[in-house]
C-alpha cells in the first residue's frame, strides 16, 4: 500500500489503497471471529496506563498507514472487554453477529443519510418493512403501530418518555407523577431527568420476592396521589428486569393503566426479545397492551452496537411529538405514506440502522434468532439444575429468560451473611482480575450475589462448568487463606 495518505488533503485513497486497506480491517475481525474464544475476555487497564499507551498532542502531520493500523489492532482493540466472549457473562452481554457487522460496514461506508424519505427511499423503506415485523412479533396494530431504530434502549425509553408526556401532560407537567418498580433501569430515571422531572415526581414501587412489581402497593400509590391533588400519567413496567430477568405483571398494570387513564410504557430493553421462545412468550403476556414498548437488538437481538428500538402502539403519536420543520426541510416533504423518521424521533441526521437487522435476519432466517433465544433460556436453566443439585451453591433467584443469580454457600461451612456477602465478592475480583471469565456480582434483598446473563448463544454449558469450577477452586483459596490467617492471631 503506497504511503501518499499522509498530508493529502482530499482525504482520499486510491482504488488500490482502499482495497488493501480493506482487506486488512476484514482479515482482523474475521480473525477477532475465529479466535475470540481463546482469548480472555476480560480487559482492564488503569488511566495511567491508557495514558502511557495513547495520550499524544493532536498529530499535525500524517503517520504512515501501516504504523497507524497495526497500532490500533495490537494496542486499542485488545484493551477492550471482548463483551460476546463466550464466558462474558456480565451485565448484558453483546453476542453480535458477523453478517451484521458487514452490514453496518456497507451502511457506513455508504454513508446513507437514513433520515428523511427523500434522501435515501430504500433506508426508509427498510425502517418501515423492519418495524413492521417487530410490531407483527409483539402484536402490536401493524396498520396503526409504528416505531423507531435509535442508538440503544436509554434513547428508545427516553424517546418513549418524551411521547408519554406530549400525549398526556401537554407543556404543563408540574403535577404529573410517573411509576416504576425499585428494579427498573436506571436509563429511565435519567431519562426522566432530562425531561425535567423534579425528584418528587416519582414513585418507586416495591418489588415482591420474585422481584416484580407489587401490585397493591402500585395502586396504592396512585390512589394516595390522586387524592393529594397529583396527576398520575405514566407506568414504566419491566419485561425482563437487568439483574433478575423478572418481568412485572403486565396484564395487572395494563388493566391499571386502563382504567386510570395512564401511559403504559414497558421496558423490554432487555427481555423483550424473549418473544421468539415459548418460554418467553408465556413470560412477556399484556406485552401487546403497551402503549410504547422499548426492546434493544444490540442485546438479544444479536445485532452489533448501536442499536435500540422503540415501538408505539400508534405511530401518528411520534410524529405529533418530533415533527418540527425548518425551512430547509420544505422540499423534501413527501406524501404521508412516506415516513420521514427525522420527524419521529430526536435524531436528524441518523445512521441507516434497519440495514442491520434486515440483512441478518434475512439472512439467516427467524427461526435461527427464535433457536438462538431458546437456546439461552434452556442454557440458563440447566445451569439453576446444576447449581442446585450442588452442595456449594445456593440459588437466589431461579433462572428467568436466560439470567440466574446465585452464590457460593457451602452447605457445610455455615457462614454468616456478611462472611457470605465478602466471599462472593472475592469471588468475583478474583475471577475478574484473572481475566478467565467476566462475572461480577449484584445485590438482591441485601445479599452479595453472582449473576450470570446467558443470552449468547455460542456460550455452552461447558463454558459455565469450566466457570464455575474455577470459582469454586477460588473459593477454596480464599477461605484456606483467611482460616491460616485467623489461626495465626489465635
Ligand atoms: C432493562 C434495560 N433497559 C434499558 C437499558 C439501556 O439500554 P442501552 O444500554 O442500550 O442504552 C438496559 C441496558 O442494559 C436494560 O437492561
Amino acid at each position: 500500500m503506497s504511503n501518499n495518505l499522509i498530508n493529502n488533503h482530499k482525504l482520499q485513497l486510491s482504488k488500490e489503497d482502499m482495497k488493501a486497506y480493506g482487506y486488512q480491517v476484514i482479515d482482523a475481525i474475521v480473525e477477532h471471529y475465529d479466535t475470540k474464544h481463546n482469548k480472555k475476555p476480560v480487559a482492564s487497564g488503569s488511566r495511567e496506563e491508557m495514558d502511557t499507551l495513547f495520550n499524544i498532542d493532536v498529530p499535525n502531520s500524517g503517520t504512515n498507514f501501516q504504523d497507524v493500523f497495526s497500532f490500533v489492532v495490537n494496542k486499542v482493540l485488545p484493551n477492550s472487554t471482548i463483551v460476546s466472549h463466550p464466558k462474558a457473562y456480565s451485565f448484558v452481554p453483546g453476542p453480535s453477529n458477523y453478517v451484521s457487522v458487514m452490514a453496518d460496514t456497507l451502511a457506513t461506508g455508504f454513508n446513507i443519510f437514513s433520515g428523511g424519505w427523500a434522501a435515501s427511499p430504500a433506508a426508509a423503506e427498510l425502517e418501515i418493512v423492519t418495524m413492521n415485523w417487530l410490531l407483527k412479533l409483539f402484536k402490536f396494530p401493524t396498520k396503526k403501530g409504528g416505531g423507531i431504530f435509535t442508538s440503544g434502549g436509554s434513547m428508545a425509553n427516553l424517546t418513549a418518555l418524551v411521547t408519554a408526556r406530549r400525549q398526556h401532560c401537554g407543556d404543563d407537567f408540574s403535577k404529573a407523577i410517573i411509576y416504576m418498580s425499585d428494579q427498573t433501569h436506571s436509563s429511565n430515571i435519567k431519562a426522566i431527568r432530562v425531561l425535567g422531572f423534579k425528584k418528587e415526581q416519582v414513585r418507586i414501587i416495591p418489588t415482591d420476592l420474585e422481584f416484580k412489581m407489587a401490585i397493591n402497593k402500585l395502586k396504592n400509590a396512585i390512589a394516595k396521589d390522586k387524592l393529594e391533588g397529583y396527576h398520575p400519567f405514566c407506568i414504566i413496567a419491566s419485561a425482563g428486569t437487568t439483574n433478575t430477568g423478572s418481568v412485572d405483571p403486565l396484564n395487572d398494570i395494563s388493566k391499571i393503566c386502563k382504567a386510570e387513564n395512564l401511559w403504559f410504557h414497558v421496558d423490554g430493553a432487555y427481555g423483550g426479545a424473549a418473544i421468539l421462545s415459548k418460554t418467553g412468550k408465556t413470560y412477556l403476556k399484556g406485552i401487546e397492551k403497551a402503549d410504547s414498548l422499548t426492546i434493544d437488538p444490540h442485546k438479544w437481538l444479536f445485532q452489533p452496537y448501536e442499536m435500540g428500538c422503540l415501538l408505539v402502539r400508534d405511530h401518528r403519536w411520534l410524529k405529533q411529538t418530533f415533527s418540527e420543520k425548518p425551512e430547509y426541510l420544505r422540499d423534501i416533504e413527501g406524501n404521508t405514506s412516506e415516513i420521514n423518521f427525522y420527524d419521529h424521533g430526536i435524531q436528524l441526521t441518523r445512521r441507516f440502522r434497519a440495514l442491520k437487522f434486515y440483512m441478518s435476519i434475512k439472512t439467516f432466517g427467524l427461526n435461527a434468532f427464535k433457536s438462538a433465544v431458546t437456546y439461552s433460556i434452556d442454557l440458563a436453566e440447566q445451569v439453576e439444575a446444576h447449581l442446585r443439585k450442588s452442595s456449594r451453591w445456593e440459588v437466589i433467584s431461579p433462572a428467568t429468560l436466560a439470567v440466574i443469580n446465585f452464590r457460593y454457600n457451602p452447605i457445610n461451612k455455615a457462614f454468616d451473611e456478611k462472611r457470605l456477602d465478602s466471599l462472593n465478592q472475592d469471588i468475583s475480583k478474583k475471577i475478574v482480575a484473572s481475566r478467565e471469565a467476566l462475572l461480577v456480582t449484584t445485590v438482591l434483598q441485601n445479599q452479595v450475589v453472582l449473576r450470570m446473563c446467558l443470552i449468547n448463544p455460542r456460550t455452552t454449558f461447558k463454558d459455565v462448568l469450566e466457570t464455575l469450577t474455577l470459582c469454586e477452586s477460588i473459593a477454596d483459596e480464599i477461605v484456606k487463606s483467611n482460616s491460616v490467617s485467623k489461626n495465626q492471631f489465635c
